[in-house]
């Protein structure tokens, strides 16, 4: 029997190259039909990886799982609690996983990533920038009315008296930690007496109620060699926990301790006084944190790449080169390397462009044709992530189930 159109396309160019070995195969799906399976709720049985339009971001379910149970049992061996950043995915379906396996709720970095979870029924949500400015605070204020175990951080003690008069006038009272600088980095009061006396006003003012105190530090997270990471944390951290450990010395009410990063979650566990770890990259990882080195050598393993964009082959002139359809707009560029090839192995990629991109294939496991689906390691997963609208989570080569990315956007 004479294939179809669509068996054709799905066994491919590799058919037309050697049309002897044409095999039709499991029906094949386009992305009307995907679509509309979709919007019908009916799942998307069927649908393979090779169905999918491209650039496409996809979820590997089993590399996802491993992840989030590893820092799950990680966290409750080192009986600390575990919020883990939702910045990273902006994916409500991710951060149901993460608290179902056994998070209190997860962090988030801006207020509309905050709406989006609290919309699709996450609590337990700790916004780690400071909300300024009247949009940001309103914004806060509503969601503490509707989920108030909502927390936020503070940094200066203008911007407290500011929440403070927003959340008495609402008739709320908000959740705060205060925010300590590790590293005079980015945010946060330096650590010590100015730390100290922040909290001391904070918790004078009754809109308030101070929790805890937030010390993240992101200098840490990508120090290469394990061991000049831990100590590279031992050293920025010893401030925040002093300063924390003064306040609870004076009767503070701050049983929170937070902080850590994929990069320091076995090291920052050890610090006195840690309560709680706010890692985030752990659950898609990327080429980045890969090449941080790890306990037991140069790459950093302890949670696999689950994230990774697919491309298809667009363009074979050439016996060494073959040209994909995911360039600059379909990868994250803020760092000076690019993606990685995880399928078919031996390959390696170069930027060509906004929507192009090429692949060396000296080294490839396999000859390269037209139409071929190549499977690329992002280079930075959170705003690798922040391009997308969806990714297609798939076992092997079936699509399971199709998440959207929620909390994507800035406002
Ligand atoms: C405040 C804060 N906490 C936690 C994290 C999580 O870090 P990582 O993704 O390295 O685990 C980040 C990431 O940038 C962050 O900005």
């Amino acid at each position: 029997m004479r294939p179809s159109r669509r068996e054709w396309l799905r066994v491919g160019l590799h058919a037309a190259v050697a049309p002897a070995i044409m095999i039709p195969q499991a029906r094949a799906y386009d992305i009307g039909e995907i679509e509309a399976k979709l919007a019908k709720g009916n799942g998307i049985d069927g649908v393979t990886k090779d169905d999918l339009p491209t650039p496409s971001l996809l979820l590997d379910l089993d590399a996802f799982e491993a992840n989030v149970q590893r820092m799950a049992s990680h966290s409750a061996e080192a009986e600390l609690e575990l919020r883990p950043h939702a910045k990273t995915h902006k994916c409500s379906e991710i951060a149901k996983r993460q608290v179902g396996a056994g998070a209190l709720g997860v962090c988030v970095a801006t207020i509309r990533e905050a709406e989006a979870m609290a919309a699709a029924g996450i609590g337990g949500l700790l916004l780690t920038s400071e909300s300024v400015g009247l949009n940001k605070i309103h914004r806060l204020i509503r969601l503490c009315e509707r989920r108030p175990d909502t927390m936020a951080v503070v940094d200066h003690i203008d911007n407290a008296r500011q929440l403070d008069e927003a959340a008495r006038a609402s008739g709320v009272r908000l959740n705060v930690l205060i925010d300590v600088d590790p590293l005079g980095r980015r945010t946060g009061v330096p650590p010590g007496s100015k730390a100290v006396s922040l909290a001391e006003a904070v918790d004078r003012l009754s809109g308030l109620r101070l929790r805890g105190v937030h010390g993240y530090c992101g200098a840490s997270s990508h120090v290469k060699g394990f061991a000049e990471r831990k100590a590279h944390s031992a050293k920025y951290m010893a401030p925040v926990l002093e300063s924390h450990a003064a306040m609870l010395k004076k009767g503070l009410p701050v049983e929170i301790m937070s902080g850590a990063s994929t990069g320091t979650y076995n090291i920052d566990s050890d610090l006195k006084g840690m309560t709680e770890l706010q890692v985030g990259s752990y659950a898609l990882m990327d080429v980045d944190y890969r090449a941080i080195g790890g306990r037991g050598g140069d790459t950093y393993d302890d949670f696999r790449p689950a994230l990774h964009v697919l491309a298809t082959v667009i363009s074979k002139n050439h016996d060494d080169i073959a040209t994909v359809d995911a360039g600059l707009k379909a990868f994250a560029t803020d760092r000076d390397f690019g993606p990685e090839v995880a399928r078919p192995t031996g390959l390696t990629y170069a930027f060509r462009g906004d929507e192009h991109g090429a692949l060396m294939l000296a080294d490839s496991e396999r000859e390269i044709v037209l139409g071929d689906k190549i499977e690329l390691v992002v280079p930075h997963c959170d705003p690798n992530v922040n391009l997308y609208d969806r990714m297609y989570c798939v076992r092997g080569d079936h699509v399971q189930q199709v998440w959207e990315i929620d909390a994507r956007g800035h406002v």
